[in-house]
């Protein structure tokens, strides 16, 4: 029989020793407890302490063996109970059953019926033990993408993800561009208790004001022209679980004001309704925008920012964790190659050197694009240098002297200048370059007052 840990909790002295001496001669390790109140006080103090499996007398005299039971169910679900019962009381063993034991053996016994109950009942808890950790690794492998980072600066973005995730607080997820925002809401979701419900997204830069509203709220038909029929909103279908706003910083004040209300008071109304509905619901928003300073600039709602942002968690950049770069990269070459089923493995030196030194303004999801590409244009097994739309006169020194000059802002806007002079001031394919869509560059443009010559704006 398989080694384990037993305890054994009976109130008569001679079955315990009796019992201890042939559970240990079987191999198992055993510790054993005369009163069932002292074994429930050691498992609340140390809520690591258990077993593989509790043998317990139904009958005691100082506290009742199926108050005891219940307590341990409570206390540690997931250890099996073999029951010891007096011949005659198989009512009581009985209602154990019905409270989770896993069976009951009647006194006296010998040496072998015992041994016989207690070796099913472990075989079985190997056998659950086995489904539950195949389940999690379902839930592992089926929802969120896949993280990848060996930097020690997103290796505690990440554990502080997995922290927030279990409780129940909103959170902001601030980060420049293509950083893996969306990824690491995911991660929220399918790391917190509510990851059986929904996880639904929505991105409040992509829509009009007035669909995003009734998209969140839903409306009822004939709430205004086109609506004809009832619709449910995401606030609705998200109930219980996690609604991810993306891009919340693009989300106007009227619409800001109807989210606090709903956060506040886990209710609202569906457009074109006067009766409010409730909903529980987790948000986790994101943004590429500095909200703070949105607040002073009067863009965005203070209280609501405040309600957002009980937990903020800051992706870094690329180029401020440069150690990812080569994994990331292994990364996409695997998935691309194996999507596009071509025989593309390798990364030369040269072209590593040069993604290295890269500073990355469009993030990861500008790596992702760049491997893409080069996949599709290799000629054989191998990315090489020229493969890559950075030449070594986009590198630029990245050298930090502290005064101002250096600021992510600036680099940020020295970069737009750099690739809209490449690109001939063609915006379309700036954005594309940066990895950002059209609305963010023509933003950033306005933001940084750059100037574009006249004549060399493309068409839209
Ligand atoms: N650590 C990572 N490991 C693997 N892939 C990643 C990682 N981080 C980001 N990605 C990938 O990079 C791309 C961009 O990530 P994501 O969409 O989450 O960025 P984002 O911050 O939401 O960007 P945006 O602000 O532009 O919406 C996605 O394809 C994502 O899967
Ligand atoms: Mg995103």
């Amino acid at each position: 029989m398989a080694a384990g840990k037993i305890i054994v909790c009976d109130d008569e002295k001679e079955i315990l020793r009796y019992l201890k001496k042939i559970l240990q001669s079987s191999g198992f390790s055993v510790d054993t407890y005369a009163e069932g109140q002292t074994l429930l006080d050691r498992m609340e103090a140390d809520s690591a302490y258990t077993a593989d499996l509790l043998v317990q007398d139904i009958h005691m005299a100082s506290m009742n063996g199926i108050e005891i039971l219940k307590h341990v169910r409570g206390l540690r679900p997931e250890l099996p109970v073999v029951i010891m019962t007096a011949f005659g009381s198989i009512d009581s063993a009985v209602e154990t059953i019905k409270l989770g034991a896993y069976d009951y053996i009647t006194k006296p016994f010998p040496k072998e019926k015992l041994l016989g109950v207690l070796e099913r009942a472990l075989e079985r808890e190997t056998l659950l033990k086995e489904n539950r950790r195949l389940k999690d690794e379902l839930i592992r492998n089926t929802a969120p993408g896949e993280i990848i980072f060996v930097s020690k600066k997103y290796q505690a973005v990440y554990d502080m993800t997995l922290q927030v995730a279990g409780s129940e607080a909103n959170i902001l997820i601030q980060g420049e561009s293509g950083t893996g925002k969306e990824l690491i809401a995911r991660a929220v979701h399918f790391n917190s208790p509510r990851r059986d419900q929904r996880y639904l997204t929505i991105n409040c830069a992509a829509l009009s004001d007035t669909l995003l509203e009734s998209q969140l709220f839903g409306h009822l038909r004939g709430a205004f022209t086109g609506a004809t029929a009832n619709q449910k909103g995401l606030l609705e279908a998200a109930d219980g679980g996690t609604l991810f706003l993306d891009e919340i910083g693009d989300m106007t004040l009227p619409l800001q004001a109807k989210l606090l209300r709903v956060i506040q008071e886990r209710e609202f109304i569906p457009v074109g309704s006067t009766a409010a509905m409730r909903t529980d619901i987790r948000i986790v928003a994101a943004t590429n925008k500095d909200l703070a300073r949105e607040v002073r600039a009067g863009r965005f709602r203070e209280d609501l920012y405040y309600r957002l942002n009980v937990i903020t968690i800051h992706p870094p950049p690329l180029r401020e964790r440069k150690e990812d770069v080569e994994p990331l990269a292994r990364h996409f070459l695997e998935k691309f190659a194996r999507k596009m089923k071509k025989q593309v493995d390798t990364i030369t030196g040269d072209a590593m050197q040069v993604l290295t030194e890269y500073h990355w303004p469009g993030n990861i999801r500008e790596l992702e694009n760049i491997i893409e590409r080069a996949i599709i244009l290799a000629r054989d097994n191998r990315i090489t240098s020229e493969l890559l739309p950075i030449s070594r006169s986009d590198i630029m020194p990245t050298t930090l002297n502290g005064d101002g000059k250096d600021s992510l802002e600036s680099v940020e806007r020295n970069h737009i200048i750099w690739i809209l002079k490449k690109t001939g001031y063609h915006k379309s394919r700036t954005a594309e370059i940066l990895g950002v869509t059209r609305k963010t560059l023509d933003r950033k443009i306005v933001d940084y007052s750059l100037c574009i010559p006249k004549g060399n704006l493309e068409a839209g």
